[in-house]
């Protein structure tokens, strides 16, 4: 994303998406039941979807991000929501990310996914930090159809001059994806593309 489009977002993200991060936050509490220890979130911009996670749990976050510009939005928004003793930002690519072996519990990611290149790489990545028993629950969407309708519609009305269409990479087919993976030696791993966007699924 160019870097002069970043405050936008950040005011995008925190005004009218806070249901896209509330939900997939609770599917992913839901899914994985991993309340505490260490969660690790991937190309997480300004962090909103970790910090939606962190209502929910008593987790320690690390926000990895490879945008200094979105780092330091993920800063305040961990400080206005009085996160600062269990969350930290870390600036690194997803392909080479600067942490221990099976240093993590819970790995997540929404909306960067489709910017990665390398994808059998980015995902060995994920894979090695996380402890034996870790989840990684990784994708991107708008939330449940009725909350993505409503936020396509407000954001034709408030910011209709937004668009991102520049930096939109190809689509990618699950088969890519599942190819990825098993490139990785991830197994076994589950793929879905639903209402509700690609989610990819993996335990260690
Ligand atoms: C569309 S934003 C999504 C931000 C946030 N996760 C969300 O759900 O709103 C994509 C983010 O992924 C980051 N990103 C893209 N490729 C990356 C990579 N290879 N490694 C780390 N971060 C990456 C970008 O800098 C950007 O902050």
């Amino acid at each position: 994303m160019e870097a002069s489009k970043v405050p936008t977002y950040n005011e995008v993200a925190l005004k009218m998406n806070a249901p896209i991060y509330t939900y997939y936050a609770s599917r992913i509490h839901a899914k994985t039941g991993i309340t505490s220890g260490s969660c690790l979130d991937v190309g997480c911009g300004g962090g909103y979807l970790g910090l939606a996670l962190a209502k929910l749990t008593d987790l320690e976050f690390l926000f990895l991000d490879q945008s200094p510009d979105m780092l330091r939005h993920a800063e305040e928004n961990i400080a206005a929501g009085g996160l600062k003793a269990r969350a930290q930002t870390i600036r690194g690519m997803v392909q080479a990310i600067p942490l221990a072996d099976a240093s993590m519990d819970l790995v997540i990611s929404r909306g960067s996914i489709p910017f990665w290149e390398e994808l059998p790489r980015a995902f060995g990545e994920l894979h090695r930090v996380l402890k034996s028993g870790g989840y990684a629950y990784i994708g991107g969407g708008l939330g449940d159809p009725l909350t993505r309708d409503a936020i396509e519609e407000r954001m034709k009305r408030e910011y209709p001059h937004w668009q991102n269409k520049k930096h939109k990479p190809p689509r990618r087919d699950n088969q890519h994806y599942a190819d990825a993976l098993a490139a990785a030696g991830i197994h076994p791993s589950s793929v879905t593309r639903s209402d509700e966007g690609l989610w990819i699924e993996f335990r260690k």
